[in-house]
């Protein structure tokens, strides 16, 4: 008996391991991406932000009652924030979504911006972005994206240490503020910041300078988010975390693009860039200290 009995206990003991491993790599695995609510928390218009999927993704709704915005639970010093995005398709003229990292601090904030700005159906969108350094901004460049940003979703990032702010799009870099304090330019430094959306209404100077007015037939409006990663200094938390070299987006690798990116940060500023304040002699007829610290 004990020799017929003996291997299918074996076999159960197996199957009950091979099921305890299963479920122990399952529930590993869905540990990441993080849920919109881990790290994020609806801060304009509660009735125009929908979650999907088990709160792994949102919807952000405008109409003509409201856009809508969310925020990081935490504010961060230094580190890496990037998500997916899929901007409002179609006849998005006049709505502006904004992905961006602000310290809330009024006259002497600090802003790392990247602002979507919809177009008329088959028109290029564009992606400004903007600089804030201890309360002073003007610094705006605008790209014209490559691919359709509605279409699909998009990687985009803003990764910042003591070196460098970068903006990228699907990895690509379209956008460096590096720090030339040794120059006497400031950089941000000393402020952590919240990560912050919005999709809202600004017809009256997103799309070809005000000319085109938002669509309200068109209306609801809709961008979707997913993957939302955040690594960082979370503030207030250990307080010798920000000023840590071993920290991974300290390391010598991200202090300056690599050949690579930089590479492709020629491409994006030689071919897609529609704009830049420090080629706007209107604006700056001396280039700004930063732009002639070189790129
Ligand atoms: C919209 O399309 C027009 C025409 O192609 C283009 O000049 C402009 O840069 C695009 N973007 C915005 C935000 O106006």
């Amino acid at each position: 008996m004990t020799t017929l009995t003996s291997p299918s206990l074996k076999y159960s003991a197996f199957v009950l391991i091979v099921l305890y491993a299963l479920t122990f790599s399952f529930s590993l695995v869905s540990a990441r991406p993080a849920t919109f609510l881990q790290d994020f928390k609806i801060a304009w218009s509660d009735s125009h932000i929908k979650q999907l999927d088990g709160g792994r993704g949102i919807q952000l709704i405008l109409d003509q009652n409201s856009g809508c915005g969310f925020a990081s639970r935490s504010k961060y010093l230094f580190g890496r924030v990037s998500m997916k995005i899929k901007l409002v398709p179609g006849d998005s003229a006049g709505t502006v979504t904004a992905f961006y990292m602000n310290s809330d601090t009024d006259t002497v904030r600090d802003e790392l911006d990247f602002e979507f700005l919809g177009n008329r159906t088959g028109q290029p969108y564009t992606v400004q972005t903007n600089v804030y350094v201890h309360g002073k901004g003007d610094k705006e460049q605008r790209v014209n994206l490559w691919f359709d940003p509605s279409a699909d979703f998009h990687t985009y990032t803003i990764f910042w240490n003591h070196h460098q702010a970068v903006f990228s799009v699907d990895g690509i870099p379209i956008r460096v503020y590096k720090n030339n304090e040794a120059k006497g330019i400031p950089f941000p430094k000393f402020q952590p910041m919240g990560v912050y959306s919005t999709l809202w209404e600004a017809d009256d100077w997103a799309t070809r300078g005000g000319l085109e007015k938002i669509n309200w037939s068109k209306s609801p409006f809709y961008a979707y988010y997913k993957d939302f990663d955040i690594e960082g200094c979370a503030m207030p938390g250990p307080a010798n975390c920000a000023s840590n070299p071993s920290n991974w987006w300290e390391g010598p690798a991200y202090q300056q693009l690599s050949p690579v990116q930089a590479r492709q940060y020629r491409w994006v500023r030689m071919n897609h860039m529609i704009y830049d304040y420090c080629t706007d002699k209107s604006r700056n007829p001396v280039p700004p200290p930063e732009c002639r610290a070189g790129i």
